[in-house]
């Protein structure tokens, strides 16, 4: 068991670092203003303290996370129009403080998609993948933007792109995923997340008389705001709902899976794909139906913690795989993840 005071800074700034935060519950309808409060956050670092063999202590994040002394409770609050200004830190030790400090300079992984994704999932029982990845980063924040209920068009209307492009940064990362509220009919009624349906530039009228552009043209729109700062952004088609309904497991690529490529090729060289899709179905086919029918404990949309845990597992063994740019900040390697390479 290692002390606390044998923990490097190193060790320490990149627990802080990779520690969740969310931005808050303060939003005041669909263009919440520069004065609304919805960074503020707060997230504990002891879970990170997780047991990990001796034998990665080469790896700063694994030396904290060998040892048994958690970071007791960091909470982290950042204010609307600034750049995550991290503008109260309350740590449980002048160390711990000083780590903290030394991490605000370390670049953010900004999470924008669904409720499969966002703190909280579908509701009780389940959990949204994008607050088990922090686990698997380090020298990274990672700010979890998801919200339920969002589609590549309501997330674009609601200008909640817009308001994760107002604060990335040169160096940062967006992560783009959406798909399971993107689908439906105009014709008759209109829930504003419907896109207008097709692969290219079409656009639909709905029945408001709104013009609705389609799902590669919201998310193209969306990933070049980000490049446009220097941010990096990974586009995944949505994960899949549960594939093994059927009491046999199999995945199918839903339409979404090629126009998620076909935007990252839209935007260029700053734009990956992760298809986070497959690495999923991959998975859960390997798991089988009793165990994948336990994950989803409401539907067939939203996973269970343990689910969620497996789907943000894949998620990382993709970026390994495919040798992507946040790679570099994954603690784990392909080996330590079940599954393969696609
Ligand atoms: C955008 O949101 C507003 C307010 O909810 C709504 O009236 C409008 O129809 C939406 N437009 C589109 C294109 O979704
Ligand atoms: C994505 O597009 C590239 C070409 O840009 C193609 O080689 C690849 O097979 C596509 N992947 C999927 C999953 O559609
Ligand atoms: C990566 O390693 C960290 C630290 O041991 C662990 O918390 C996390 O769950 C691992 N991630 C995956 C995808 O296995």
């Amino acid at each position: 068991m290692k002390s606390f005071v044998s923990l490097s800074l190193a060790a320490l700034a990149a627990v802080a670092a990779a520690v969740p935060v969310e931005h808050g519950p303060g939003r005041f309808g669909p263009h919440g203003g520069p004065g609304s409060s919805r960074y503020s956050s707060s997230a504990s670092a002891s879970a990170v303290a997780a047991s990990t063999t001796a034998a990665a202590a080469t790896s700063a994040a694994a030396v904290a996370a060998s040892s048994s002394v958690a970071v007791s409770s960091v909470a982290v609050s950042s204010v609307a129009a600034s750049s995550v200004a991290v503008s109260s830190v309350a740590v449980s030790s002048a160390t711990a403080v000083a780590a903290v400090a030394s991490s605000t300079g370390t670049p953010t992984v900004y999470l924008a998609g669904d409720s499969t994704m966002a703190k909280g999932g579908g509701g009780t029982g389940t959990e949204g993948w994008g607050v088990f990845l922090p686990y698997s980063l380090t020298g990274v924040k990672v700010v979890n933007d998801a919200k339920a209920g969002t589609s590549a068009r309501s997330y674009t209307n609601e200008s909640r792109f817009q308001d994760i492009a107002d604060v990335v940064t040169a160096g940062d990362w967006v992560i783009i995923e959406f798909g399971h509220n993107d689908g439906g009919s105009l014709s008759t009624t209109d829930n504003l997340r419907t896109d207008c349906y097709g692969a290219g530039s079409e656009t639909c009228t709905s029945v408001n008389g709104d013009i609705v552009q389609t799902y590669p043209t919201y998310i193209t729109a969306a990933a070049k705001l980000m490049t446009a700062k220097g941010a990096q952004v990974i586009i995944s088609p949505p994960t899949p709902d549960n594939p093994c309904e059927t009491g046999t497991c199999s995945y199918t690529a839903p339409r979404f899976t090629a126009y998620a490529n076909s935007s990252v090729a839209a935007v260029g060289s700053m734009a990956t794909f992760i298809d986070h899709g497959q690495y999923v179905g991959n998975a859960f086919e390997a798991l089988g139906p009793t165990t994948v029918d336990a994950f989803y404990p409401n539907d067939h949309t939203h996973p269970s913690p343990t689910g969620s845990t497996i789907v943000a597992a894949q998620f990382v063994l993709a970026l390994l795989c495919s040798n992507n740019p946040l790679a570099a900040h994954v603690v784990n390697t392909t080996s330590s993840i079940t599954g393969s390479c696609v």
